[in-house]
């Protein structure tokens, strides 16, 4: 299995070397965690050894992410020149309509783009309306496909030979309705991330209410592996620490691992 080293000194050998090529991988965290230093030096370490990155923010603005990777002495600027890096701004000040995925191929094409990171789904999602995306129409979830059954039938545990009637129960209740949309639309968003090839990081937030779970409470089940940041205190005073959740295929550590962001980004202890 070809692996992609994160390339964040301590971490890919607790992932048996690295992320495997084209996974999905969840990075959740509450804020302040460290996700967006995570993918940007994900990315960082990609392009000095010729892999293309795509970062591809919704939270901060282009400048926000150079000058964050400029504390770590990262020449972002120098990258982008060079073709080897692209950073995608978002903006959600105002009404955009574009499809986001084409504007991603565009990119991939142009800068050779093997690594991408999405900072952050969580903002995303709460501005969803702002983006040219097909959004589900529950009438049509009457005729849906094979995954999306499995997915049904995995994730809120209703069986496919009932779907069509659960989903039809589930229509007059605006609570319901509301939680299948957005799993809907984070499920169809991985989908069109593991389709395009690349090794991607996708950044969003833990809950507040359970910091085991991410806020759209979905991302966790269809992603190919979670990594969680935390900042804990377990009366030694603050740390910060790193989990490998979710791996899927191969062996991972299930520690918590202490890490530091030091003047050169992360480092796992
Ligand atoms: N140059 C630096 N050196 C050391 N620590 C830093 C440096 N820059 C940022 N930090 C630490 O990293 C934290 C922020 O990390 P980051 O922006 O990656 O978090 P995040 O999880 O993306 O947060 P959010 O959810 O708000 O986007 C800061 O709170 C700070 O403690
Ligand atoms: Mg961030």
């Amino acid at each position: 299995m070809e692996k992609v080293a994160t390339g964040i000194p301590g971490l890919d050998a607790l992932m048996d070397s690295g992320i495997p090529k084209g996974f999905n991988v969840v990075i959740m965290g509450r804020p302040g965690t460290g996700k967006t230093i995570f993918g940007l030096q994900y990315l960082y370490n990609g392009a000095l050894k010729g892999e293309g990155g795509l970062y591809i923010t919704v939270d901060a603005n282009s400048n926000l992410v150079r000058e964050q990777g400029q504390t770590f002495g990262w020449d972002i600027k120098k990258l982008e020149d060079e073709k080897k890096l692209c950073i995608l701004d978002i903006p959600l000040n105002r009404q955009l309509r574009f499809n986001l995925f084409k504007l991603v191929e565009n990119k991939i094409k142009e800068y050779g783009v093997k690594r991408i990171v999405f900072d952050s789904l969580s903002s995303f999602m709460f501005n969803i309306n702002q983006f040219n995306m097909q959004l589900p129409n529950i009438d049509n979830l009457t005729t849906i496909s094979k995954e999306e059954i499995a997915y049904l039938e995995e994730d809120i545990g209703v069986r496919s030979d009932s779907v069509p009637k659960a989903v039809q129960r589930l229509k007059p209740d605006p609570q319901h309705y509301d939680i299948i949309s957005v799993k809907r639309i984070v499920y169809l968003l991985f989908k069109e991330f593991s389709s395009l090839g690349t090794t991607n990081l996708v950044i969003t937030s833990a809950s507040s209410k359970n910091p085991d779970a991410t806020v759209d409470g979905v991302s966790e089940f269809v992603s190919d592996g979670v990594i969680k940041l935390e900042a804990v205190d377990l009366g030694g005073g603050p740390a910060r620490v790193v989990k490998i959740v979710k791996l899927r295929k191969i062996k991972n550590s299930m520690e918590a691992n202490n890490f530091e962001i030091t003047d050169k980004g992360i480092v796992v202890t």
